[in-house]
């Protein structure tokens, strides 16, 4: 019999050779998630990002991700399976826009969820992600009115848990979570009436009146595992299933499909594959670059975030 070189061993490879670690956003395909040495939310990646050793960062989520790792990381070389692998959020919400409101309210602090652009990061104060949005905004002084972008459902839901008032919110969504709809998970609920819901805060408020708990991505999962619960509808990118089905063997989860695709993936994450992987690797591009004034402006609201416990 003949060994066969799998897709696999040639990433590890390359891997080894390459002095790389492999990070995975939960929404990326199983196989990925599989190789990866950390899979996590974008808040856990980024505080990740910096805990290895190693002189490359393959990053399998979406650019906004490998940006942050590279601001955090800048000695490094950080690639990306596909460069196209966006996100609706940071298409919603250019750094001139962020400019033009700053010149115009220069009395606000301006928090920016992660999933933006670097660009729009150099322009904020503080930065977000879905893990800790209410403690950031809580973090900043109840007299100074907050910009919060670009996700309006996010941000709507940190405006209720926080009751704070001076605070404007953009008008960005999220292709994915804002398209699951009321309609489907009220069905799904007749269908499991046993099941808890659990929903990442990017879906609609409809979505959110009807959920358990509402969390981060890891969070969603935590709580899952964690809950005496046998069955859940899991109102987020059904990447989840990876870890959930792994640390929760016995459970059942429903995922509810959008109208847009009628499924629950992300188009963005899932542009990544193993080859793309393989071949990032291998040739070390698509490869983040950012301008050093940039990244340094960059760095002192990531910072800043980081530091909040
Ligand atoms: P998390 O912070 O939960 O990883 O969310 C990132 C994201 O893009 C959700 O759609
Ligand atoms: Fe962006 Fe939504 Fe995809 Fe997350 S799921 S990366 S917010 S488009």
């Amino acid at each position: 019999m003949f060994a066969t070189t799998t897709l696999a061993d040639e990433i590890l490879e390359l891997k080894a050779q390459r002095r790389a670690v492999i990070l995975a956003h939960h929404y990326q395909e199983s196989e990925i998630q599989e190789l990866a040495d950390v899979i996590g939310d974008s808040l856990e990646l980024a505080r990740k990002a910096r805990e290895f050793s190693g002189d490359v960062i393959a990053f399998c989520g979406v650019w906004f991700m490998a940006e942050t790792a590279k601001v955090l990381n800048p000695g490094r070389t950080v690639v990306v399976p596909d460069r196209e692998a966006g996100c609706s959020l940071v298409d919603c919400c250019s750094a001139e826009a962020v400019r033009e409101f700053r010149a115009r309210h220069p009395e606000y602090a301006i928090v920016s969820y992660i999933n933006t652009s670097i660009e729009v990061k150099a322009e904020s104060d503080i930065l977000c992600t879905s893990r800790n949005a209410v403690k950031i905004v809580n973090s900043i002084p109840a007299e100074q009115p907050v910009l919060f972008l670009p996700d309006s459902n996010l941000g709507k839901y940190v405006q209720r848990e926080t009751g704070r008032t001076n605070m404007q919110i953009w008008q960005g969504t999220c292709i994915v979570h804002a398209t699951f709809p009321a309609r489907r998970l009220a069905e799904a609920k007749v269908a499991h009436p046993q099941a808890v819901v659990v929903a990442h805060p990017e879906c609609g408020e409809a979505v959110l009146a009807m959920a358990d708990y509402i969390g981060s991505t890891s969070a969603l999962i935590d709580y899952c595992v964690a809950s005496e619960a046998r069955e859940f509808i899991v109102m987020t990118e059904s990447g989840v299933h990876h870890s959930l089905s792994r640390l929760a063997p016995g459970k059942q989860f429903y995922y509810v499909a959008n109208e847009n695709c009628n499924c629950s993936e992300c188009p963005y994450m899932k542009m990544n594959s193993l080859e793309k992987l393989r071949d990032c690797l291998r040739t070390l591009e698509p490869r983040v670059e950012i301008a050093p004034d940039v990244m340094a402006r960059a760095r002192a609201p990531l910072e800043r975030m980081l530091a909040v416990k």
